[in-house]
């Protein structure tokens, strides 16, 4: 892992742009603009609550802002480009004024070469840096360019109250835990948000009940991989085998953890994501048990194939996927279950991309993401394997997988047709102001009538027809 926390001194460099900002209280906004994944949404509401501390406010509206943050995200090379396009527009609307941070993974896969590339960017913080922003604004408010990429083996920002901010009061996240130990050899997030650390139960907890109190009525554990997440008192899963019997005795693993949340609060319970290769028979008895916790599991499996998910470094093959499925269908029989697909993946052959349909008609998964496969820089498989499948043939497969999935969340929608579900009402539907939407706990989308109930209510919902993405119904009760 790198590691790098320098302070860059413009002025030193002989560069032509020094900066001097000289911000009073007044002037303290913040816009902030998040791409990828949840985990990324959740930091930036992290970033506001340690930029709320220093007097500064969020703002929607990026002309009244004097600092804008991008949350960036690397997983594809598309993500990135999106970012970059995103700096173009900036760049016209920069005056001398506003301060440009860069977050996120981006941030910490690039570090200093931001800065070398991006003359319009004051500021580089990595995922685990955040709490060092205050000094960070203050080197830029000195005419200075900064930059902490640290990673940390400690970091879980558990005692912090994040500011929320895509706010419809009903829905929220927490994060249980940080970094990822899996070197899956096409992902880039190991090397962008560390090794993997829990959080304290008490601290997801109290969060929780602070939603709760606050009147959220849903809330999402995060994690790069959940099923993985383990409670020994702090520091790094990879350390585990080092502690004594008794700590290892005391730990809480992530089907405890959602037992201890489930029965200390009446909020529903969702969390992302699993990985089949840690994915328990205890985890799934807990979600039994509870009525609370969504009967949703996002699963990815990435291939249907034995020899390219060894060569992903997925640790599991296509049995081990299917035997995971199998208890999930065992023991939650109505469980919604979902999936990230990557077609095209070095060596793939026509074999191994019909051994991936194949096993989508063996699931018939409720709904999925699904994506050609961005070669990335540094993994495992850029330093190893040949991104050899051409893009031609990456978008077809790409189409027939999209086309399957569509036609699974079809048929599965249409079973609903004609029963009722529970729905928590989230807001308004996107076409029309008379209706509202919410998720079944299976996380499907219901497009309702609005009636006379109120957001943040849970209501029973008589399905009556349905679209591949959304099922359609009225209030009965
Ligand atoms: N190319 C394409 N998709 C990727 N993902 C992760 N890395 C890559 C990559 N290099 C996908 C995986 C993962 C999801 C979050 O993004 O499917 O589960
Ligand atoms: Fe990336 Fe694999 Fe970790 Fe997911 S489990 S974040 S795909 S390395």
């Amino acid at each position: 892992m790198m590691f790098e926390n320098k302070i860059i001194d413009e002025k030193k460099q002989g560069s032509a742009l020094l900066i001097n900002k000289k911000s009073s209280k007044k002037d303290k906004k913040v816009y902030i603009e998040s791409y990828g994944c949840q985990m990324n949404f959740s930091d930036s509401e992290i970033v506001a609550s340690i930029l709320q501390k220093i007097g500064y406010e969020t703002t929607r509206d990026i002309k009244l802002a004097n600092l804008i943050l991008i949350n960036t995200c690397s997983i594809r090379e598309k993500a990135e480009q999106t970012v970059r396009k995103r700096l173009d527009f900036f760049r016209a609307s920069k005056n001398k004024e506003t301060t440009i941070g860069i977050l996120g993974c981006m941030a910490e896969r690039l570090k200093s070469k931001f800065l070398e590339e991006e003359k319009l960017v004051d500021l580089v913080v990595g995922p685990d840096a955040y709490r060092d922003l205050p000094n960070l604004l203050k080197e830029v408010n000195d005419g200075r360019k900064a930059i902490n990429v640290l990673l940390s083996k400690e970091e879980t920002y558990a005692d912090l109250s994040p500011v929320r901010l895509d706010k419809n009061g009903i829905t929220s996240f927490v994060s249980i835990m940080r970094g990822c130990d899996n070197m899956c050899s096409f992902c880039v997030v190991p090397f962008t948000r560390g090794r993997e650390r829990s959080r304290e139960p008490k601290t997801i907890l109290n969060e929780i009940k602070d939603l709760e109190s606050k009147g959220y009525k849903e809330v999402t554990l995060l994690g790069q991989n959940v099923d993985s997440y383990l409670w020994t008192g702090g520091g790094l899963k990879k350390d585990f085998q080092k502690l004594s019997n008794e700590a290892k005795k005391n730990s809480t693993n992530f089907a405890q953890l959602l037992d201890f949340v489930a029965k200390n609060t009446s909020m529903r319970i969702r969390f992302s994501t699993s990985h089949p290769k840690d994915m328990t028979d205890e985890v799934l008895h807990t979600m039994a048990k509870y009525k609370n916790i969504c009967k949703y599991i996002h699963l990815p499996v990435q291939s249907g194939s034995s020899k390219i998910l060894k060569l992903m470094n997925r640790g599991y093959d296509r049995d081990w996927y299917l035997n995971r499925i199998k208890s999930i269908k065992k023991i939650i029989p109505e469980c919604g279950i979902s999936m990230d697909i990557i077609t095209g993946f070095c060596n793939e052959n026509e074999q191994d991309h019909l051994d991936t349909l194949t096993l989508m008609k063996a699931v018939k998964y409720d709904f999925g993401y699904m994506f050609k496969y961005s070669e990335r820089p540094n993994t495992l498989a850029e330093r190893k394997y040949n991104d050899n499948v051409p893009d031609k043939i990456k978008s077809r497969r790409l189409r027939e997988i999209i086309d399957l999935q569509q036609k699974h969340s079809l048929e599965q929608n249409k079973k609903f047709i004609g029963r009722t579900c529970e729905v928590l009402v989230e807001g308004f539907s996107k076409k029309s102001n008379d209706d509202f939407f919410g998720r079944t706990t299976q996380n499907t989308v219901a497009v309702f009538p609005k009636g006379k109930v109120k957001i943040g209510s849970t209501v029973n919902v008589l399905i009556t027809s349905c679209t591949s993405a959304t099922l359609l119904g009225k209030i009965i009760n």
